[in-house]
């Protein structure tokens, strides 16, 4: 499948290109946003490279393919974000982000979550959307909770991650998720009412 650009309240999400290498180095290098995800620190060529391969991905079609869209604001790559595929059989895709921390805290990562919660249940017909996280990353957990993805439970030591020296330590891997019927109980629900 093709995904066209999504049009949020301030964001326009599109697929992430070759060009957006700059901007994305500009979170990608940082020792705060690389805290808790599972990625090697790497130099400009190497997440040139990474970049470059995840802009090459388009298709959502066989288990553990993968889609991700730039969040653009006025004209910058501020964060990305991702869908994966954890089972074709099951129809199980699991949503990912990732953002500049100088944008963080004013609701931009929730809003491009949110487009691309909708887009897994209303346009690729998830039957769950699921999200894993360091327990100890508590800002994407409490993402989730404004999403409405419950925590479904934690695997314990499920991650070893070694730093530059080959010293590692395993990780607690926290696992939430929300099915369609959720979805679905959540889209009839009234919106909170605003004075
Ligand atoms: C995880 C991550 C995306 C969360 O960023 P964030 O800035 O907390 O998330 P949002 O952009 O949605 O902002 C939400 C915060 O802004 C506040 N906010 C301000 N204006 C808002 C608005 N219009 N709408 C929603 N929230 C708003 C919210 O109250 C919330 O604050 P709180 O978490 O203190 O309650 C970010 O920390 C990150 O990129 N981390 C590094 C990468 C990473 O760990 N990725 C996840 C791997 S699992």
């Amino acid at each position: 499948m093709a995904v066209a650009p999504i049009q949020t309240e301030r964001l326009t999400l599109r697929p992430l290109a070759e060009s957006d290498i700059d901007d994305v180095w500009q979170y990608q290098q940082l020792d705060e946003v690389l805290l808790y995800i599972p990625w090697p620190k790497r130099d400009f060529d190497e997440a040139a490279a990474h970049t470059r391969k995840r802009a090459g991905l388009h298709t959502l079609d066989t288990d553990n393919s993968a889609i991700f869209l730039a969040c653009e604001l006025d004209g910058r790559v501020i964060g990305d974000v991702m869908l994966r595929v954890s089972s074709v059989e099951t129809a199980e895709l699991e949503i990912g982000w990732v953002f500049h921390p100088d944008v963080q805290g004013r609701g931009y990562a929730t809003e491009a979550a949110a487009a691309m919660q909708r887009l897994a249940f209303d346009g690729i017909g998830a039957h769950r959307l699921i999200a894993q996280l360091d327990p100890r990353n508590t800002a994407s957990a409490r993402l989730c909770a404004r999403l409405g993805l419950a925590h479904e439970g934690t695997l314990r030591e499920a991650y070893y991650e070694k730093d530059a020296d080959g010293n590692g330590e395993w990780s607690d891997s926290g696992l939430y998720g929300m099915t369609a019927h959720d979805w679905r109980a959540l889209e009839d629900t009234p919106a909170p009412h605003t004075p």
